[in-house]
């Protein structure tokens, strides 16, 4: 696990940016796969910021992610033209099969269900995204195949 010097040693050389938090979640999380808690004391005192609005970025922007993800992330589209083919119910049944809710993780570690913005297979829809490979006309049987696929 990083230590706070670990943090330090990413973050310092980001100070001088203007607006230097969100560069440093993106490094933090380009170097772990996500935002380890310890880096949040950490960011507070080297931009003189509150634990808790440090907390309250990383959870607003979903991009950040305060755990390691699963060993797989299925994506689920949420953008227009997936919703009018019914993704909302998709995703729904999706999420309570597994138990969880979005950005979260399976407890055997194997996936986490992450929404996405149009993957360009709108003509498809629904559509979703196994690690890199998208897949669409997703219904629950094909869901299922992705999931047991993916271990969950
Ligand atoms: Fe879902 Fe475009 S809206 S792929």
């Amino acid at each position: 696990a990083p230590t706070e010097e670990d943090i330090r040693a990413i973050v310092a050389p980001l100070a001088s940016l203007e607006g230097p938090l969100l560069p440093m979640l993106h490094a933090l999380q380009d170097s772990y796969g996500h935002v380890p808690q310890v880096a949040v004391p950490v960011l507070a005192d080297v931009l003189n910021l509150g634990r808790a609005e440090v907390h309250g970025v990383i959870s607003f922007y979903h991009d950040f992610r305060d755990a390691p993800a699963g060993r797989h992330v299925l994506r689920i589209c949420r953008a227009e033209a997936c919703q009018s083919m019914g993704s909302n119910t998709l995703a729904e049944s999706t999420l309570s099969k597994l138990g969880i809710g979005w950005h979260d993780t399976t407890q055997n570690g194997a996936v986490t269900i992450e929404p996405v913005y149009c993957l360009g297979l709108c003509a498809c829809a629904p559509a979703a995204m196994l690690d890199d490979r998208v897949v669409g006309r997703v219904d629950d049987a094909r869901m299922d195949k992705l999931l047991s696929e993916a271990g969950a």
